[in-house]
């Protein structure tokens, strides 16, 4: 059996437009573990806790349309953990969209998943946790302002969280980063995130990346400094739509920081950015051999 690639059924470029937010929610973890509520989650936790990587959930941070964020303490100090929601809560939609381009070699399995069967899910679904471990591996170690992963860089490692990631928390136990599209800067601090921003991903292009949803509700605002989360949608130049996602990317980006006071266009921040890849990358983390 030859394989394919993923997506070579894929819908067309409607699917493309971003989907809504879900509102965000701010739950005590005791409230979770209630009689009858949420038991998968308190698995994958006490998995987590069994496995060493977890020693005390502290609360709720946010509850997303794909995934529920929480603060964390585990034996390397504070942490995020994002717990991907189960598998019937999950629509897979975006993923056509991300993933066409990727060559599945084992034509089976890529039946399995374009035909969206039980094990055709699982395998997304670990797929898809998967990824955003890859990506935050690779870009902390390129030296781009990313969390820490946790768990890794061995996928052996990874796979065995999944579905949550664990990664570093930016900000404080009692007081996580806010994304900059509810923080509140100062002209000076505007100027600074939003070159921050611009340089952030020019950084992704020049390692061959576009993060596929890049706005202000994907980055942090720390003691002055911008860090990019959420990157389980990263698509790379084999993808059909990269031009069109990193267009996109530039776009929201643009949009997103008005509301700051910076007034660009989607089309002169994309040439910013494809300007900016071109020159020198932030140093490495780890020094490849
Ligand atoms: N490392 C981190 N440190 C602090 N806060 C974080 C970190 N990672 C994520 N968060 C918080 O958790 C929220 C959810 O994370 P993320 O954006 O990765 O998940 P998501 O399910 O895609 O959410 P959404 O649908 O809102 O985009 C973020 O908006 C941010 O407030
Ligand atoms: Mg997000």
């Amino acid at each position: 059996m030859k394989g394919r690639f993923y997506g070579d059924d894929a819908p067309g470029e409607e699917k493309f437009r971003r989907q809504r937010r879900a509102p965000q929610g701010r739950r005590r973890v005791a409230a979770l573990t209630a009689e009858g509520e949420d038991t998968s989650e308190d698995d994958v936790i006490a998995r987590l806790k069994a496995l060493g990587h977890v020693t005390e959930v502290l609360a709720e941070l946010k509850s997303g349309k794909e995934a529920t964020a929480y603060v964390a303490r585990g034996p390397r100090g504070t942490l995020l953990l994002k717990l991907y929601r189960d598998l019937q809560a999950r629509s897979f939609q975006r993923d056509e969209v991300y993933r066409a381009g990727v060559y599945i070699p084992d034509a089976r399995a890529a039946k399995a998943m374009a035909g969206r069967s039980r094990k055709g899910l699982e395998m997304l679904h670990q797929g898809w946790v998967c990824a955003e471990y890859t990506h935050l591996w690779h870009l902390w170690e390129a030296g781009l302002n990313v969390p820490e992963p946790l768990v890794g860089p061995s996928p052996f490692d990874y796979s065995a969280t999944a579905p949550a990631v664990l990664m570093r928390l930016i900000g404080h136990e009692d007081q996580p980063a806010p994304r900059l599209s509810e923080a509140s800067l100062t002209p000076e601090e505007a100027r600074r995130a939003w070159d921050q921003a611009l340089s952030g991903m020019a950084d992704m292009l020049r390692l061959g990346y576009a993060h596929g949803d890049y706005s202000t509700y994907n980055l942090l605002w720390w003691e002055n400094t911008v860090t990019i989360i959420d990157f389980p949608q990263l698509t790379t130049r084999q993808n059909p739509h990269f031009r069109d996602l990193l267009a996109r990317d530039a776009q929201s980006l643009a949009t997103s920081f008005r509301r700051h006071g910076v007034q660009a266009s989607g089309d002169a921040t994309l040439r910013e950015v494809q300007r900016r890849a071109l020159g020198p990358g932030p140093t490495p983390r780890v020094l490849l051999p």
